[in-house]
């Protein structure tokens, strides 16, 4: 079983660490991006911990009130405890808050790359809105994707 909390500051160092694992640089925030989202309070960073405190997962949501969406930043799930339904839960969570607070959908990015994260958010029902030719580099392109409420 994994916890559940808040990212604060203090989390800055794991949630780096973690995704120098998982993501290309071209894709990855970065530590001063990170240090900035964490700080800022905008953008709210949750986190799953096992019961020994190791990151095993977070996802960053931010609140958009220019288009009325939540907006995924980043999401990302250890591979020890991958196709356990983590990040289904996880979404489940920014779905569930789109709905309660009255938002127009939920909005991401996606990486025409990313085969595990193109099958998660196809089973979740998001839908393509526009596709991002180059939006990771040259010849790396992206997909915007939304979940209507
Ligand atoms: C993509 C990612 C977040 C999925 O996390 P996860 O906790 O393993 O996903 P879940 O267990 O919640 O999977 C939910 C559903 O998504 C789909 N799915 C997830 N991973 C999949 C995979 N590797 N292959 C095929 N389908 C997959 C399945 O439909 C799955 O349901 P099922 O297990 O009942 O078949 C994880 O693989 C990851 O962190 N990858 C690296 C970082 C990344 O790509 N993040 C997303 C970038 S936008």
């Amino acid at each position: 079983m994994l916890s559940f909390c808040p990212a604060t500051s203090d989390d800055l160092a794991d949630i780096v660490k973690l995704e120098r694992y998982l993501f290309a640089p071209e894709i990855a925030f970065g530590h001063a991006r990170w240090r900035e989202l964490l700080r800022a309070g905008r953008c709210e960073t949750w986190l799953l911990r096992d019961r020994e405190g190791a990151l095993m997962a977070y996802l960053s949501v931010l609140p958009h009130r220019g288009w009325r969406r939540l907006v995924v930043q980043t999401l990302a799930v250890h591979w020890k405890v991958r196709r356990q339904g983590w990040a289904r839960w996880l979404l489940g969570e920014v779905i569930r808050r789109s709905h309660a607070e009255g938002w127009r959908g939920v909005r991401l990015e996606v990486s025409e790359r990313n085969e595990e994260g193109l099958a998660l958010y196809d089973a979740l029902g998001f839908r393509i809105m526009t596709h991002l030719p180059d939006y990771y580099g040259p010849g790396h392109h992206g997909q915007r994707r939304v979940l209507a409420p």
